[in-house]
């Protein structure tokens, strides 16, 4: 059985001002459609066999999670509430340890609820190639031929070619500065982590355990100490509060030796900050993408998303501008992975 685990628990801080904490980036309609990306993350899944996905996230996004789910008509899906963030690694544990409470060890589909994917048709296949390998205790991610030295993603080397279309992970590097990234572009021989993995979930706890045995402890305590709330699982706060936090690809992906890489060309994107969201729109002459009511003027290679108020902008190029009621955005478009430390400074000086 092919079990889809959705990590929904980011903050998406990067897409500050429209993603906020009371409504993150996954939960928002960013790409083409009204579906959230949450939503669209699920709705891709139709026409593969897998069990009902469970969702893990934040407590206090519980009712948003639960209606999006509903929409779709999932409201008996499953969903693991957290009640603070601790990354990834102690996130996919909680969900694997409660896959394998029942005796059970299935094939778990870690999928990320922020993701754009164009072609379902080659995600798909690449799903099909991945299953077997991960049957056979491989852990696998899908990789992503790079198009620039990103540094917001992990770095996957590719090594042997394993049995059936996958190939043996030789090194897998996760944010590397920029020097480092633009050597892995350079060499032909990397590809992005796409942040989505397939694994038996006995093989992800046997690894976790081996290099994280304090998150795999902190995790088992906190599930053994929660409770089912209808179709919400709560975990025991206080043990869960104590759980060191770490991501899965720093934990476990980075160091185990059974990791293997199945290439994945399907029009892939983490919409985690606004030059995405802009490289990945259709752009006018200009190469500007305007969302809203926007009046571009001698402007080039800008995006503007306004929210509600009317944006006009006069021979500027190479800028995120995003308007909202209560704040506004004005950022170049190469430091828009810094709009996450207006976020941080936000919350400090409160
Ligand atoms: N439930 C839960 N709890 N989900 C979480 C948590 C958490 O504490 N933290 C993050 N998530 C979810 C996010 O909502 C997102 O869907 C996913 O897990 C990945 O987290 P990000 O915070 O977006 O990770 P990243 O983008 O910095 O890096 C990961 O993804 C890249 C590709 O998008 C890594 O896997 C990189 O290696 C990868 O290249
Ligand atoms: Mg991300």
């Amino acid at each position: 059985m092919l079990l889809p685990i959705i990590m929904a628990g980011g903050s998406g801080s990067r897409l500050w001002p429209l993603s906020r904490q009371l409504n993150p980036k996954q939960f928002l309609a960013l790409g083409d459609g009204r579906l959230s990306m949450l939503q669209a993350t699920i709705q891709r899944l139709q026409g593969l066999e897998t069990a009902l996905p469970s969702l893990i996230c934040n407590e206090e996004h519980r009712f948003l999670a639960a209606e999006q789910l509903r929409r779709l008509g999932m409201e008996e899906a499953n969903i693991l509430l957290e009640p603070v963030g601790r990354n990834t690694a102690p996130a996919i544990a909680l969900a694997t340890l409660q896959a394998v409470a029942e005796g059970e060890d299935p094939v778990l589909l870690v999928l990320a609820a922020d993701h754009l994917i164009q072609d379902v048709d080659s995600f798909h296949a690449a799903i099909e190639t991945a299953l077997p390998l991960a049957n056979d205790g491989k852990l696998v991610t899908f990789g992503i031929k790079p198009s620039h030295p990103e540094t917001g993603y992990g770095y996957i080397e590719q090594g042997a070619a394993a049995s059936n279309g996958g190939f043996a992970v030789a090194r897998f590097v996760e944010k590397p500065d920029l020097a480092t990234a633009e050597d892995y572009v350079a060499s032909g021989r990397f590809f992005w982590n796409s942040g989505m993995f397939m694994f038996r979930a006995g093989r992800y706890l046997e690894e976790l355990g081996r290099f994280r045995p304090d998150i795999l402890a902190a995790c088992r305590k906190a599930l053994e100490g929660g409770a089912q709330d209808m179709h919400f699982t709560r975990v025991d706060a206080a043990a869960f509060e104590t759980c060191p936090e770490d991501s899965i690809d720093y934990a476990v992906m980075e160091k185990t030796a059974d990791a293997v890489m199945v290439p994945l060309n399907a029009g892939w994107s983490d919409v985690g900050s606004w030059s995405v969201l802009w490289d990945m729109s259709i752009k006018d002459a200009g190469g500007n993408v305007f969302k809203g009511d926007v009046l571009g003027q001698s402007t080039r290679n800008t995006y503007v998303h306004a929210d509600s108020r009317m944006v006009a902008t006069v021979g500027v190029e190479d800028l995120v501008v995003v308007e909202t009621p209560d704040a506004v955005l004005v950022a170049h478009r190469d430091k828009v992975q810094d709009v996450k430390k207006v976020v941080e400074r936000l919350k400090a000086e409160g």
